[in-house]
């Protein structure tokens, strides 16, 4: 089959209905997200969380959590197991609501409003640890298929991309070092490969802030240093918030970095600042990880 005929396949009405009711990509109506004013940064902050708190049962997993990102920043979240890293991206994401505090993005977008579809739509890109990328398409397929799931449901069923589409793909493409690969089909990817492509379909929606959960868990350590070039450099045009377990990429990438620990920021500043930390040497040295 032709990668025409497959493309039309792919973009058949149903198959594109399917794909938004499954969640897996926002249904934004018209080219621009639906919000009220753009996302202001004026202020220079892109994401502010202010006394968050979310129980479970009585149990705080979030606990009275501050948090403010720079437009731009690359962050890096590390903690122990269970300190609340990934309920506050779920928090971010509009997954879970928080019983107390204000999460804003930007100046004056109120995230505790907005259902999760709106969240993705309006800037911000969360990339899970399974891909979820089509294995029995192309590279470019893929990336093409996030690029018109932005655009509304009938907008995605026009075939030609202009030339302006298949240049945001091939910077995209270079971002995620896949434009030698852009005809092989996902499936066949490495592993590390894989994440890159979620990566890079995540960045074809165009987000102001991308959060990554794990993002090198079962990298080789070559895979491991290239997602770290990745990520640094996708900073500076979005902002990046990286949870990430392990503490040598954590070093290699960071400039800042925040430890959480039952629910709240236990420290925070450079890697040298955090990991001679009292506090934090306490916490991972007590066996919690
Ligand atoms: N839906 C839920 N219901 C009940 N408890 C939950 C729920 N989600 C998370 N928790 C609890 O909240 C705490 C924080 O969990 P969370 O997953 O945010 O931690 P984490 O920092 O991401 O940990 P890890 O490093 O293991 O991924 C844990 O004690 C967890 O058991
Ligand atoms: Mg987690």
């Amino acid at each position: 089959m032709s990668t025409r005929d497959r493309w039309q396949n792919l973009v058949r009405r149903d198959r594109v209905f399917d794909f938004v009711a499954e969640g897996r990509f926002p249904l934004v109506q018209g080219r621009h997200p639906v919000v009220e004013g753009e996302l202001d940064l004026s202020h220079g902050t892109i994401l502010y969380l202010d006394d968050v708190t979310v129980s479970f049962d009585g149990f705080k997993a979030l606990n009275k959590l501050n948090l403010q990102i720079d437009a731009g920043e690359l962050r890096c979240i590390i903690g122990p197991n269970g300190a609340g890293k990934t309920t506050m991206m779920d928090v971010i994401t509009g997954k879970t609501r928080p019983d107390e505090g204000k999460v804003f993005f930007g100046q004056t977008i109120d995230l505790t409003r907005r259902q999760e579809h709106e969240i993705a739509s309006i800037g911000i890109g969360r990339k899970f640890q399974k891909p979820t990328i089509f294995p029995e398409h192309s590279v470019f397929e893929n990336l093409e298929l996030a690029m018109k799931a932005r655009k509304d449901v009938w907008n995605s069923l026009r075939l030609k991309l202009t030339s302006e589409d298949l240049d945001y793909i091939d910077k995209v493409l270079l971002n995620i070092g896949l434009k030698d690969e852009v005809s092989r089909l996902a499936g066949l990817l490495s592993h590390g490969q894989k994440q890159w492509l979620e990566i890079g379909m995540l960045l074809m929606q165009g987000p102001k802030l991308l959060l990554v959960d794990e993002p090198v868990a079962g990298m080789t350590p070559q895979e491991v240093e290239r997602t770290g070039e990745m990520l640094v450099s996708l900073a500076g045009e979005q902002s990046v918030v990286v949870v990430e377990h392990d503490m040598a990429f954590v070093r290699s990438i960071a400039n800042k970095v925040t430890v959480l620990h039952e629910g709240s920021v236990l420290a925070e500043g450079n890697m040298d600042k955090v990991q001679s930390d009292p506090k934090v040497i306490e916490v991972y040295l007590g066996g919690e990880d």
